[in-house]
């Protein structure tokens, strides 16, 4: 495949990085505001912009002010928004009732984003940890997260986001079979045109300890998510688990973490071609952002190569913390 190269002097590759033109013109991947889906947490209340100590620069935020964020969003050029709601202790039960109440606070946010800023995608979060009392994405029976009643659950919440206006369905949890079982229930009650996003290759990762705090369940999770999160050391199953899901109709899908999963993101790219998504989680934001307050690293230049990677390893999208200032320093403003 790879055609032969003259020997050196006539070829001297550095001819091709002398100058910022040229640089600029033999790049092979760019970074854009269309590749960002900005994730958001949404919590109860009015007027309030929580920060959460572990993710500087991230708030939790109530519904109005997701509206806002939303709308500069929208005016920065961002094509989607993420909602992940936060639930205090108070408001978790053992039945998970709360996530599919359609005016819980995700759906409300989801249903004035889109009567406010109807032109931003809206994505959702499936999954029972930020409404169930152990902080599991399933239902616990006899210390085992059960795998069929919790897609039974998972279905309800798919349907409540989607009458709600949610654009595409982010099942997070990693049980089997809840792609099939949710495009059914799409098909069924006349969302022909909501798309599913699946959390395909979904690792059981210490990344996701900043997020476990901003959506409130660190202090409720009990044991770990090992039976249903991918073990890091697997990555064939990643394909399988990725075959499947598309099988079932999912129209995108994702893996998760991004920066450790590199690989993954490359393999499932070339293997499958379906639109390929990479999730840069709560932890690879905070080392970044830890490390740029510190002065250790120039942070805005690290946080622009960091994203960069992705679209080396063949992602069309990333979803990020950063989304909203990568996107003001792509725009030069
Ligand atoms: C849970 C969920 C998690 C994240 C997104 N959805 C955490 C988990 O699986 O425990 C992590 C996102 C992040 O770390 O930024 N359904």
């Amino acid at each position: 495949m790879r055609p032969t190269q003259s020997p050196f002097p006539a070829t001297r590759l550095r001819r091709t990085r002398a100058t910022p033109a040229i640089r600029n013109l033999v790049r092979q991947n760019t970074l854009s505001v269309d590749d960002f889906i900005w994730p958001v947490f949404v919590r109860s209340g009015e007027g309030i912009e929580e920060p959460i100590s572990s993710m500087p620069g991230v708030f939790r935020r109530s519904v109005d002010k997701v509206v806002e964020a939303a709308r500069e969003a929208a005016d920065l050029g961002i094509p989607a928004i993420c909602l992940f709601p936060y639930t205090g202790l108070e408001e978790r039960t053992e039945d998970c009732a709360g996530a599919w109440d359609p005016n819980n606070h995700a759906n409300r946010a989801i249903r004035a984003i889109k009567a406010a800023v109807p032109e931003i995608a809206v994505m959702t979060d499936v999954a029972l940890d930020t409404y169930n009392i152990n902080g599991h994405d399933g239902f616990v029976e006899d210390g085992e997260i059960v795998n069929d009643r919790t897609v039974e659950a998972l279905v309800k919440m798919t349907l409540a986001q989607a009458d709600a206006g949610a654009d595409i369905i982010g099942p997070s949890d990693m049980m089997d079979g809840r792609i099939g079982a949710m495009r059914a229930a799409l098909e069924g009650a006349g969302h022909q045109r909501v798309m599913i996003l699946s959390y395909a290759a979904k690792y059981a990762s210490a990344f996701y300890g900043p997020f476990r705090d901003a959506v409130g369940a660190s202090g409720a999770l009990t044991g770990d998510k090992k039976t249903y999160q991918m073990d890091p050391g697997n990555a064939d199953e990643a394909m399988r688990l990725i075959e499947r899901d598309l099988a079932e109709g999912a129209d995108m899908i994702m893996v998760k973490p991004g920066l450790p999963y590199l690989d993954i993101c490359r393999r499932a790219r070339d293997t499958f071609g379906a639109p390929t998504f990479a999730y840069q989680v709560s932890g690879e934001f905070a080392m970044i952002k830890a490390a740029g307050q510190n002065g250790w690293i120039d942070e805005e230049r690290v946080m622009l190569e960091s994203l960069m990677a992705f679209k080396r390893a063949g992602c069309d999208g990333i979803l990020t913390y950063f989304a909203p200032a990568a996107a003001r320093l792509l725009q030069g403003a």
